[in-house]
């Protein structure tokens, strides 16, 4: 499986599973854009370990269309396209009905919906035949058991998961691949924050394995789906949960 030459572009890319993506995609070939929104450190450390001629690290908060078309600018200014697109960037905050404001749920559809959606209208224009666009949703999604706390969350990830099903058939003409991804609990910040360590064993617990996933175990599976090996895979959602959310 070879990502040679390839541009794969990914929003979050400095941390957890989207830096995972970020350096397996790398050391399949491709040149990758790392977009953060905040913290510029692990993005340029992580274009300084790939090396500064095949990464490029570009701050831009991706809930925002003005900052989406910058984003993807300055991707096609230094690599010519996008073959590979991954919005990855999500947030999680966890409260159920009676908590939520209208500015947390803004918050929560403009970076996980709005965000994917119109990263994928911008890039489309510069993405050629064979191009890759791989959501990320989440187990959760789909899962009935999912207590009360997850409800905006689960909700914007469901859209997420309902675009990729009708943009695949757009996008088909095009022959670019629209599928995502859905990851089960995984062990970066998102995942752990505000999280009491007995909480997340039982997590952990509820898939047979009894762990975690990790994030390289995401990045594996997106690089496959971002590979040409995948070309027959389209408007699909892929799991990677070691059986904790079937
Ligand atoms: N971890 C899990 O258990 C899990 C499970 C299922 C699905 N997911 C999904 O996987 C994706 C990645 O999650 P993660 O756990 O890797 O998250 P994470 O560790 O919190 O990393 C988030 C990344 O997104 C960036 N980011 C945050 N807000 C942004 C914005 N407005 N614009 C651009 N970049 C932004 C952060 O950069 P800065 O720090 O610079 O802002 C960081 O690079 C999310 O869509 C999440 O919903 C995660």
């Amino acid at each position: 499986m070879s990502l040679q030459g390839k541009v794969v572009l990914v929003t979050g890319g400095s941390k957890g599973i989207g830096r995972a993506i970020c350096s397996r995609a790398a050391s399949l070939g491709a040149n990758v854009v790392i977009n953060y929104s905040r913290d510029s450190v692990p993005a340029d450390a992580l274009v300084k370990e790939i090396g500064a001629d095949k990464a490029l690290a570009v701050q831009a908060d991706v809930s925002k269309v003005s900052e989406i078309e910058k984003l993807i600018n300055a991707a096609v200014a230094k690599f010519g396209r996008v073959d590979v697109l991954v919005p990855n960037a999500g947030i999680m905050p966890l409260q159920p009905l009676a908590g939520t404001t209208e500015e947390t749920f803004d918050k929560v559809y403009d970076l996980n919906v709005k965000g994917p959606f119109f990263l994928a209208q911008k890039a489309v224009p510069h993405m050629p035949s064979g191009g890759r666009i791989v959501f990320i949703s989440t187990g959760i999604a789909r899962n009935s058991a999912v207590p009360p706390p997850y409800l905006l969350y689960a909700s914007s990830k469901g859209a997420v998961e309902q675009m990729t099903r009708v943009l695949a058939k757009e996008l088909g003409a095009k022959g670019i691949t629209v599928n995502a991804v859905a990851p089960g609990p995984t062990a970066t910040d998102l995942f752990m924050e505000g999280k009491p360590e007995a909480m997340i064993k039982g997590i952990a617990a509820q898939s047979p394995f009894n762990r975690l996933g990790n994030p390289s175990e995401i990045a594996n599976l997106v690089t496959f789906i971002a590979s040409q090996e995948s070309a027959w895979v389209s408007g699909q959602i892929i799991g990677a949960n070691g059986a904790g959310f079937v």
